[in-house]
């Protein structure tokens, strides 16, 4: 079955032909893959630079992919039938020593034993087919097909939402009629992860800026448009103003330089949130005796944010049907680009450069 496979940490793909089945777990449902979602993460592989990459125990390579949609040929398994639409979780738990990993919720594992489809010591899903355990198999709808493969990303963030909610928790963070409409929320990145959040946090009543250092590009203006979010350029209009303005929540997307970070900090709001998603690439954050000063006056917080799991995938699916619903023409931006698995030239360019305007590129093997 074909397949593509990396060599972390050498840089580079290649297409092959695998003779032995994988599977994971207890392999009860044949999954036949219909989509890859390629993210930031899988391009660092690529480039040999994602430094957790590592192939499964005993094998010097891995299957590359952590984002798929596939349907399931067979089972032995009641619950799935030939037909239905799937979707499997990324990390798992590895032997399940720690107590979270036992839980379901290796997201929080404190053993540092998961690992992660396609990254970390487990191999991955663009693969032409592969057997999968249903504990890790999420069912996906078919009236969102189209969509569904942004579930994996989004997994992410509403894991970040139900965290960055559980922390505030500490003091009273709804407003004078029980929901989220004061709060201001400012996200760096108007990438993949970027618009998700952006998206997710309107969701739950925040009223949210989408900030880059650019102006917007016609389709996140639309975007900004009809969901309600406001664009801002801080390479124009300067991150000062942010400052003055002051938010609840920041969260950073960006993946660039860790020097943002002070900046961010700064923007924050008594009770504020910084929420640091995707790893900065180069800089390092400075953060001066007086900012730290007036961080712990206002009581401020810092989480890296990390990893959905299964109720996460379920809860993205169910926003992504109502953002089909409600914001058509923002999901019908979502999807920026599709690849055939035959198109192998192709594939390796977008598994080797984001393009401009990027939000999520899927390959397609059906
Ligand atoms: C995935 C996450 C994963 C993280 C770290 C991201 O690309 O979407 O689920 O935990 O990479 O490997
Ligand atoms: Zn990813």
């Amino acid at each position: 079955m074909k397949a593509i496979i990396v060599q972390p940490p050498k840089p580079g793909i290649e297409f092959v032909d695998l003779k032995q089945p994988i599977r994971h777990g207890n392999g009860a449902v044949k999954v036949k893959i219909l989509e890859n979602g390629i993210c930031g993460s899988d391009r660092e592989i690529v480039k040999g630079r994602l430094t957790t990459a590592r192939p499964p125990a005993g094998k010097d390579w891995l299957v590359l992919g952590h984002e798929a949609l596939g349907a399931v040929e067979d089972s032995v398994d009641p619950r799935f039938k030939p037909g239905d639409l799937v979707m499997p979780i990324n990390r798992r738990s590895f032997e399940g020593k720690c107590l979270n990993c036992l839980v379901g919720r290796p997201d929080f594992c404190e053993a540092e034993e998961y690992v992660e489809a396609g990254m970390v010591g487990m191999d991955g899903f663009m693969i032409e087919y592969y057997y999968d355990d249903p504990k890790y198999l999420v069912k996906v709808p078919a009236e969102i097909k189209d969509i569904a493969i942004l579930a994996q990303p989004l997994s992410d963030l509403e894991k970040s939402v139900e965290e960055i909610l559980a922390i505030q928790k500490r003091a009273i963070w709804t407003c004078d009629d029980a929901t989220y409409n004061c709060r201001r929320a400012a996200v760096f990145g108007t990438g993949a992860t970027g618009t998700l959040f952006a998206l997710l946090l309107k969701t739950y009543g925040f009223e949210v800026y989408m900030i880059n250092r650019r102006d917007p590009l016609e389709s996140e203006a639309a975007i900004a448009e009809e969901a309600g979010l406001i664009y801002y350029n801080y390479a124009k209009d300067g991150l000062d103003k942010l400052k003055r303005m002051r938010f609840d929540l920041v969260i950073d997307t960006t993946g660039g330089s860790a020097s943002l970070i002070k900046d961010e900090v700064e923007m924050l709001k008594p009770n504020g949130i910084l929420g640091l998603f995707g790893f900065p690439s180069e800089g390092e954050a400075v953060i001066p005796y007086d900012v730290f000063q007036r961080f712990i006056y206002k009581a401020n917080v810092i989480v890296g944010l990390i990893n959905g799991q299964k109720p996460h995938f379920q809860l993205a699916l169910l926003h992504l049907a109502q953002w089909k619903a409600i914001w058509p023409g923002v999901t019908k931006r979502l999807i920026t680009r599709v690849i055939s698995i035959n198109d192998e030239k192709e594939v390796i360019k977008a598994l080797s450069e984001k393009e401009r305007g990027e939000i999520k590129v899927k390959i397609k093997w059906d």
